[in-house]
């Protein structure tokens, strides 16, 4: 069998048009979240291609279908990174609305650019560990960093590395590098593969700070 590539960059007319919306500094909040909305939808449908199904027939009014459905016996996480990943999650929520919703609380060290954990919603994981499925989702992909931790934290737990799915708007391609080379069975899902980062770990051209313009606290 071949290895799936671990990286997927859509490439979009109407992903790219949004995204264009998102970039401009002078998109207000508003505009700014419907724009990546849109853009969500088709990151969680490209996200979720790996998703087991089960065969099931189906009554149509005319006759019987046998019809693909998601395997009940598969558990899917949705673990926004709080708070920039939040944006994710209610259409991820939409689209999935059997899965459970695992918040991590990281914010970046503005001087050593490490993740600080300040919440972690579940302890440890009972069900089938084989049969868990993770989508972690954080607009930016910047330097990597809480994106690793983020994943050793569900590893820990006992998923499997390649039943994580990391969701992006924007990467670097540092922070792509920081976490394939940590976690090369990890897929990662972007909207966008940007220039670089700045000094501030910033993504460069990028949107800017994701939090911030998500909830308007731009000062
Ligand atoms: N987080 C953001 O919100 N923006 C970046 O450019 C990098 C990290």
């Amino acid at each position: 069998m071949e290895d799936k590539l671990s990286v997927k960059i859509l490439n979009h007319p109407v992903v790219k048009h949004n995204l264009s919306i998102i970039r401009d500094k002078n998109s207000d909040c508003e505009r700014f979240k419907n724009a990546l909305k849109r853009i969500t939808y088709s990151l969680i449908y490209e996200a979720t291609t790996c998703l087991p199904t089960v065969k099931k027939d189906i009554e149509t009014p005319v006759g019987k279908a046998l019809c693909d459905v998601f395997d009940t016996n598969a558990q899917l996480i949705i673990a926004p990174i709080l708070r920039a990943g939040m944006i994710f999650c209610e259409v991820a929520q939409e689209l999935l609305p059997f899965a459970n919703v695992h918040h991590i609380g990281m914010y970046r060290d503005e001087e050593t650019l490490e993740p600080v954990w300040y919440y972690d919603k579940r302890k440890e994981i009972k069900e089938d560990k084989d049969k868990v499925f993770v989508l972690l989702l954080d607009p930016m992909l910047a330097t990597g960093n809480s994106a690793v931790d983020a994943v050793e934290n569900f590893i820990s737990k006992g998923v499997k590395e390649e039943n994580i799915i990391f969701v992006s708007l924007i990467s670097s391609p540092e922070g792509i590098k920081r976490l394939t080379s940590a976690y090369s069975k990890v897929e990662i899902i972007t909207a966008c593969l940007d220039e670089r980062l700045n000094s501030k770990g910033y993504i460069v051209p990028g949107l800017g700070d994701a939090g911030d313009r998500i909830y308007n606290t731009l000062d």
